[in-house]
């Protein structure tokens, strides 16, 4: 986020006619509260959906008919500087309300939980990272920034950038996986797609402003390691793990120009996220340099009550204000108590400036100022939607798609074959779309069943059960007649990941395995398609199912996406951003992991389970294609300012495909604890039916440290190792001995 010097002085020129209570109504965020209009109270309601008595779609309908209270008064009284909000009809009507009718006509800012597309709903994070592709990511975020500026939101609470190692926690689907190097590119390529509109003119004739939105990179900071994956729950760790693992897709978002953060429920180390001056302040704010503000999570200030943390209301505003928290989300804390907390000296004068010129600085750079207002051409852009945004997202759709096993190759089926399609998660169009979007419209959404008979596919959908379905012999029975093979259709519903959706246990819910079973002991093939939003336990799966394919929720085109996959129109590419257990009692997993001084082994006092292995059923990285690759001759090239790390790869079968190549680290010897790899690039390379090609990553040494406990980067000389392969458990490796 760059401001011209007009765009500053402009800013300086405003904050200083502003009164104290206006610059605190500029850090007051207004959510909407329901008011009613629902035949059914709100509880009672969300048990209807949790229960699967209304769809998704139904309780998404009543939601957006309910009555609502926008707090006009407020807003025009100057005390109110952002609105939650997805409705351009009121947008315009509130915006109007600010700018024409407050003293100084500052406008509102909007915004809004965009997490993975807006009305194109593209594939979850956690699939989305599994692309290995940043110019993926920096697309896909910034069609979901002009969609939904068409509709007044400039502001998206986005991108969800916790590094996530326990798939108990719900979220993990909302982030992109376990790999801090991964996050990191994922996290700044979001920043690019959302806010880079900002610098250059749109070559489909919409107006520049119309291209990009504000970013909101989240939840700042450690959410993802959330004690045993249970929501809102505490978090310790040290500082070096801190810097080195949850804190470098802040750090890379940041420098790729962040407009804004949001700070996590959590408390880190015993101080609430929300409180947290070491993080906002010295980190976020003075090390890393955010140029744009902070804002709570939904009534986090509130909740340091209930932390203990803080005594009460006044006590709560006191300390977030103070900490380096620029915004307030949900609760009027602010608004109520930071007048009295600046008369009291108990807040100074430049901690309420300097919030205000930073929310300011936002929506100047937005030009909230000179464009308060959306067109009616605007709000209907995309009331159809064009051709371009369906493409990209079935794109991003196939590209996250992984293959986990073929055995039999069995994949790709062909279109002649009679196929029984299985599982009630199959037939619906609601729950290919996953956690965290809002926007997408029915019309819009291909389900599984739907990508067949687009495919063409000689299919019979049969229920037989499904993650909150009961078993039913007889369509199973009907399915195994019908089919020349089954292709089954297993995993979780939408509601069992994202917020509020942490599981203790993490493997197909319901009776799903059980379905498995039984289709199993049909005799007819069986392919397995999974549809979730973690990282499941697989062992069973793992050890029973010869043929097995992740395919996530993938968003609006995931029907037609896995149809390409199934019947070989696509070969596969994808990989997985977290490692996938046997068993729930494995978590928290991931394969950078540091060393042990017992490895498991078969000597029994080694770091291992009694009951179950080590090792993931599925590593970090891994995925399979239609075709295998092999590696070999890995060579290092040492420069000044780098290394430069060549292994040959080689298509061994007979169909084209893309391999993603990966480059890992490992810093043998050090005065920390190191991981045993740690990724440190990737590429990918097409290559034809038999074709070898050599693949080059360069390792730059400035990047080659770690951070110690005091926060301080280090390089240290000494025995490194580096590997290359497709996936984070077949490398090839070259030690070196590295003097920096
Ligand atoms: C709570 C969630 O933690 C956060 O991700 C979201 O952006 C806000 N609520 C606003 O809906």
């Amino acid at each position: 986020m760059q401001l011209t010097p007009l765009q500053q002085k402009r800013v300086d020129e405003l904050l200083a006619k502003m009164t104290l209570e206006e610059k605190i109504g500029q850090m007051n965020q207004l959510s909407p509260s329901l008011v009613g209009g629902f035949d059914v109270s709100f509880e009672e309601l969300i048990e209807m959906a949790m229960d699967g008595k209304i769809s998704q779609e139904e309780l998404h309908q009543k939601f957006e008919n309910a009555e609502r209270d926008y707090q006009e008064d407020n807003i025009r009284a100057g005390l109110i500087g952002c609105v939650m909000l997805q409705d351009p009809g009121k947008y315009n009507e509130l915006q109007k309300i600010a700018v024409e009718e407050s003293r100084l006509g500052i406008p509102l800012i909007i915004g809004f939980d965009v997490i993975h597309g807006y009305r194109s709903v593209y594939p979850i994070a956690l699939a989305e990272a599994g692309a290995f592709d940043p110019d993926l990511f920096r697309r896909t975020a910034h069609m979901a920034a002009k969609e939904s500026r068409t509709q007044g939101i400039s502001w998206h609470f986005a991108p969800m950038i916790d590094v996530g190692r326990d798939s108990r926690w719900g979220r993990v689907s909302e982030g992109p996986g376990e790999d801090p190097y991964l996050a990191s590119r994922f996290a700044e390529a979001k920043i690019h797609g959302l806010q880079d509109g900002a610098y250059e003119d749109a070559k489909d004739g919409t107006e520049r402003r119309e291209n990009y939105v504000a970013a909101c990179m989240k939840h700042y900071v450690a959410y993802g390691a959330a004690e045993s994956g249970r929501d809102y729950n505490t978090t310790s760790m040290s500082i070096s793990q801190l810097h080195n693992v949850y804190l470098p897709p802040f750090k890379a978002a940041t420098e790729a120009g962040a407009a804004s953060a949001m700070a996590s429920f959590n408390d880190l180390n015993g101080v609430p996220c929300t409180v947290n001056e070491y993080t906002l302040r010295r980190t976020l704010k003075e090390r890393y340099g955010l140029k744009g503000f902070v804002v709570s999570d939904a009534n986090a200030i509130r909740e340091c009550i209930d932390h203990g943390i803080a005594a009460d209301r006044y006590d709560a505003a006191r300390q977030a204000a103070n900490a380096g928290m620029d915004m307030d989300m949900g609760t009027s804390i602010y608004i109520e108590e930071l007048k009295n907390a600046v008369e009291r000296g108990d807040v100074s004068m430049e901690v309420i400036d300097e919030a205000a010129r930073r929310i300011l600085s936002v929506k100047m750079w937005l030009d909230l100022f000179d464009h308060p207002y959306i067109t009616e051409e605007a709000m209907h852009r995309y009331d159809k939607l064009p051709q371009e945004h369906v493409a990209l997202t079935l794109e991003a759709a196939k590209k996250s798609i992984v293959l986990l096993k073929n055995d039999e190759k069995v994949l790709p089926l062909k279109k002649d074959q009679k196929i029984s399609l299985v599982g009630s998660l199959a037939a619906s169009p609601s729950e290919i779309i996953g956690a965290w979007a809002m926007s997408w419209k029915g019309e819009d959404c291909v389900s599984i069943l739907d990508g067949f008979k687009n495919a063409g596919a000689d299919v019979k959908y049969f229920a037989c059960g499904g993650p909150d379905r009961e078993i039913n012999d007889d369509e199973i029975a009907q399915a195994a007649s019908f089919g020349d093979v089954i292709v089954a259709v297993v995993g979780e519903t939408t509601a069992m990941s994202g917020e509020a959706a942490s599981r203790a246990d993490t493997t197909l819910p319901g009776k799903q395995r059980e379905l498995l079973e039984k289709l199993l002991a049909t005799g007819k093939p069986v392919v397995t398609i999974l549809m979730n939003g973690r990282a499941l336990a697989l062992g069973w799966e793992a050890e029973n199912l010869p043929t097995l394919i992740e395919g996530w929720q993938l968003g609006i085109q995931m029907g037609n996406a896995i149809a390409s996959v199934v019947f070989g129109d696509y070969n596969p590419t994808g990989k997985l951003a977290a490692s996938f257990p046997y068993v729930t009692g494995q978590l928290p997993i991931y394969y950078n992991h540091t060393s042990t001084g017992r490895p498991a082994g078969k000597f029994k006092f080694t770091s291992k389970y009694i009951d179950a292995p080590t090792e993931p059923a599925f590593p970090f990285g891994y995925g399979l294609s239609y075709t295998t690759y092999q590696y070999s001759d890995l060579t290092v090239e040492e420069s000044v300012e780098a290394f430069t790390a060549k292994v040959k790869v080689k298509n061994a079968g007979n169909v084209a495909g893309t391999e993603t190549v990966q480059l890992y680290m490992q810093d043998v010897t050090a005065s920390l604890v190191r991981p045993v790899k740690e990724l440190k690039g990737f590429t990918k390379v097409a290559l034809a039916p038999g074709e070898e090609k050599e693949v080059a990553l360069t390792l730059k040494k400035a990047d080659m440290g770690f951070y110690n406990n005091d926060g301080e980067y280090v390089r240290e000389d000494g025995k490194f190792r580096l590997f290359m392969g497709g996936s984070s458990a077949e490398t090839l490796m070259q030690e070196l001995d590295v003097r920096f």
